[in-house]
C-alpha cells in the first residue's frame, strides 16, 4: 500500500437544528465575540437571523458581515477583515455556501497574523495561524467546511487559491435544516459538484488513499441516491441530510486526494462566462470521463456498482454504464447537457483549452495526461456535434 497522510477537521457536528446551538461551540473554543460571515441572499430569506438571535440569547454577541458576493472578490475579504479588526472579534463563523466559508477562512487567518492577503496565495503560505473558526455550510456542494482551501476571485477572469492546513476549521457543523430552502437549480448544480469531488478523488493519481476512497464511495452513494429527491422535493429532510453529509464526505475525500481534469476544464468556464462552479463541472464531466477511460476504466467500473448497482458485464461495459448513468442524472436534475446548450460559442474552445492548461496544479492529479490538444478534443466532445 502507498504511504499516505490524511488531514481533516477535529470536530464534525451533524444534527438538524444544531446551528441554533452554535454558542456551545463558541464557549468551548473561547470565542466571546465572533464575526459572522454570510451573504445578502441568506439574509433576505431569513436564514441568518434565528442563528444570530440564538447566539446572542446565549450571551455571544455577533459582529455581522453579510455582504459576501458569489465567487468572492478580494474586496469582499478585505471588507470583512476590516470589520472584524475594528471590532476586535476573537473568532470567525461562516454561515453560507462555499463563498461565505472561503471568505471566513481567509479572514480568520488575516485577523490572527500580520500578513497581507496577497501573501497568503499558494500552498502553505500562512505563517500567523488563525482565529478560532466554525464553518456552517448551507449548500450541499463544495465541502469547503472540511477542505484546507479557499478560492478568491483576483481579477476579471482569474481565481487564486489559499491552501494551508491552517484553514481547516475547529468545527464543521452540518445542520441540514439550513438547506431545506435551497432552490432546485442550486441544489442540482452544487450536488453534481459534490459528486465530481467524489469521482475525481477516487481516481486521483498522486494521492489516492484508502480513507479518501471509502469517503468517496459513501459520498457518491449518498449523493446519487438522494439528489433527484432533493431537487424535486426540497423539503424532504432525509434527502437534504444525505446530500449535506455526502458533500462533506466528498470534501474530506478530495481534501486529501485532489480533484483533476474535470475541475481543470471547468474553471475556464467560470472565469470566462461566470458559469456557476457546479454547472461548469457537470458540463465537462461525461467528456472527461470518456477521455480518461484508457487509464481509469477499472476504477470507474467500481464506482458503477454504487451508482448503477445492477450493472453487469465487462469492466468496459460497467465503466461505460457509469458515464451513461451520470448523463441521465444530469438530465433528470434539469441541467443542460452540452456546452452549446449552455451558450458557450464553439469558436472559443481553443481559448478555453489554452486556459485549462494553466491548471497544472489540478491536471497532475488526472489519471491520464491531458495536453492542450486533448483538452480541446474534450471541450469539442462536451460542446456537442456542432463543434
Ligand atoms: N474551498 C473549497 O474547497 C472550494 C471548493 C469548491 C468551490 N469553492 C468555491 O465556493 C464557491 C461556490 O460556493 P457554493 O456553490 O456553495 O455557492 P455560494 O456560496 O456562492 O452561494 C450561491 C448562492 O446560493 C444561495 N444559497 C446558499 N445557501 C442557500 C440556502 N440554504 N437557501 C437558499 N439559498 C442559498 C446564496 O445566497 C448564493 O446566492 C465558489 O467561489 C467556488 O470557487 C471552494
Ligand atoms: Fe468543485
Amino acid at each position: 500500500m502507498q504511504p499516505f497522510v490524511f488531514n481533516t477537521v477535529p470536530q464534525l457536528i451533524c444534527r438538524p437544528g444544531s446551528a441554533l446551538d452554535l454558542a456551545e461551540s463558541c464557549q468551548r473554543l473561547g470565542i466571546r465575540q465572533p464575526l459572522l460571515v454570510t451573504d445578502p441572499g441568506l439574509m433576505a430569506i431569513g436564514l441568518v437571523q434565528p442563528v444570530q438571535a440564538a447566539l446572542e440569547a446565549a450571551g455571544v454577541p455577533v459582529v455581522l458581515y453579510d455582504q459576501v458576493r458569489e465567487d468572492p472578490p478580494e474586496a469582499t475579504v478585505e471588507a470583512a477583515a476590516a470589520l472584524g479588526r475594528a471590532a476586535a472579534v476573537d473568532g470567525v463563523i461562516a454561515l453560507g455556501g462555499g463563498s461565505s466559508m472561503d471568505v471566513a477562512k481567509v479572514v480568520a487567518a488575516l485577523l490572527a497574523g500580520s500578513q497581507p492577503l496577497q501573501a497568503l496565495y499558494g500552498v502553505d503560505q500562512i505563517s500567523g495561524g488563525r482565529l478560532p473558526l466554525i464553518l456552517v455550510p448551507t449548500t450541499a456542494g463544495t465541502g469547503s467546511e472540511v477542505t484546507p482551501v479557499a478560492v478568491i476571485t483576483t481579477g476579471e477572469t482569474t481565481k487564486a487559491g489559499v491552501s494551508s492546513a491552517v484553514l481547516l476549521p475547529d468545527v464543521a457543523l452540518l445542520d441540514a435544516d439550513l438547506t431545506l430552502g435551497l432552490p432546485p437549480r442550486v441544489t442540482a448544480m452544487t450536488g453534481v459538484d459534490a459528486m465530481v469531488h467524489a469521482i475525481e478523488a477516487y481516481t486521483s493519481k498522486l494521492k489516492k488513499n484508502p480513507v479518501s476512497d471509502n469517503l468517496a464511495r459513501e459520498a457518491l452513494r449518498l449523493l446519487a441516491t438522494h439528489i433527484r429527491t432533493a431537487v424535486s422535493d426540497g423539503g424532504n429532510r432525509e434527502a437534504r441530510a444525505a446530500m449535506l453529509l455526502g458533500a462533506c464526505f466528498a470534501g474530506q475525500a478530495f481534501a486529501n486526494a485532489p480533484v483533476a481534469a474535470v475541475h481543470a476544464l471547468a474553471y475556464p468556464l467560470g472565469g470566462r462566462y461566470h458559469v456557476p462552479h457546479g454547472l461548469s463541472n457537470s458540463l465537462v464531466l461525461p467528456a472527461v470521463l470518456a477521455y480518461n477511460m484508457p487509464a481509469a476504466e477499472a476504477l470507474y467500473a467500481e464506482l458503477a456498482e454504487i451508482v448503477v448497482p445492477n450493472t453487469t458485464g465487462s469492466v468496459s461495459t460497467r465503466a461505460a454504464a457509469l458515464v451513461e448513468a451520470l448523463q441521465q442524472l444530469i438530465a433528470d436534475v434539469g441541467l443542460p447537457a452540452t456546452l452549446a446548450e449552455a451558450g458557450v460559442p464553439a469558436a472559443d474552445l481553443p481559448m478555453l483549452a489554452a486556459d485549462a492548461m494553466q491548471q497544472q496544479r489540478l491536471l497532475v492529479n488526472n489519471p491520464r495526461e491531458v495536453s492542450e490538444a486533448d483538452a480541446l478534443a474534450i471541450y469539442r466532445a462536451a460542446h456537442g456535434v456542432s463543434a
